[in-house]
């Protein structure tokens, strides 16, 4: 068994940043594709007034087409653009297992399909704290989903397992998400963090480079415990990662506002 803890860096030490590199992607572009837009459609009306009808009928077909493969790639852009962005609003402590007991049930099926128990072991949540909710989901998702996959090339009788767990450690709220699939190779341990790496035929490579992206705008930790062939366990550490509200002592003591 190895064990690897991911301090989630602050700016100026991290190498890459995902919002600002999908920002410039996103500029770059956005700007020259409104452009061939518009000449399109300058020459969308040129081409009614070629006299040939067959060379006209062919050039308003591939106008046409390329308006198609326009707007399909702007959606892209659009999708991207709500992926990077993550909604700002908070909810309350109260509400966090609620949301983990969401998302379990959301992909209780698609677990279910492939034999494998997905359960929850909700604990204790500090009632001071408030996180986003977007954030909470998405993570969460990412994560499942991995570990549905793990277990794609198991192909012993094991009994599949999945929990979801919450909870407080030294008043840090954790989030946990631990499987008995394939494991992670020590030599790609650091690797899975990057964007666009994969070892899956299907994957983008985006999934846990979201997570990490996250925790670094949220403050925080991931913890990475995990035995090739035996299993993986994903800890999220919310150290300075959720917004504190004021203890009814704080408030208190100081001035009504
Ligand atoms: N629970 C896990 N068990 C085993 N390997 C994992 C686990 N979670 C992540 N990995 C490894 O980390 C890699 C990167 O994961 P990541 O979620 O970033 O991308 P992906 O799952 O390959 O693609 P996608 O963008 O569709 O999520 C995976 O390809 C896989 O090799
Ligand atoms: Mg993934």
């Amino acid at each position: 068994m190895w064990r690897c803890v991911i301090i989630a860096m602050n700016d100026s030490q991290e190498p890459f940043t995902l919002p600002v590199l999908a920002a410039g992607l996103v500029h770059e572009v956005k700007n020259p594709l409104s452009a061939i837009h518009l000449h399109l459609q300058l020459l969308e009306n040129q081409v009614l007034q070629v006299e040939d009808e067959e060379l006209r009928a062919q050039m308003k077909r591939r106008v046409e087409i390329i308006k198609r493969e326009i707007l399909g790639l702007n959606q892209t852009l659009q999708e991207f653009i709500r992926l990077i962005r993550s909604e700002t609003r908070a909810i309350a402590a109260a509400g966090l297992n609620e949301i983990v007991e969401q998302v379990v049930q959301l992909l209780g099926p698609q677990a279910g399909r492939n034999q494998i128990r997905l359960e929850t072991n909700t604990g204790a949540v500090p009632d001071h704290l408030q996180m986003d909710a977007s954030f909470l989901k998405q993570t969460l998702v990412n994560l499942i989903l991995n570990s549905i996959q793990a277990y794609e090339t198991v192909d012993d009788n094991r009994d599949r397992l999945i929990v979801v767990t919450t909870g407080t450690e030294n008043g840090r709220f954790f989030l946990r998400v631990e499987d008995n699939g394939a494991g992670i190779l020590p030599e790609d341990r650091e690797k899975i963090f990057e964007p666009f790496f994969t070892t899956k035929v299907h994957g983008s490579g985006l999934g846990l480079s979201l997570v990490r992206k996250m925790m670094m705008e949220m403050g925080g930790h991931v913890d990475l415990v995990s035995s090739p062939g035996k299993g993986t366990r994903f800890t999220l550490y919310f150290d300075g990662a959720v917004k504190a509200l004021p203890e009814p002592a704080e408030i208190q003591g100081h001035e009504a506002v």
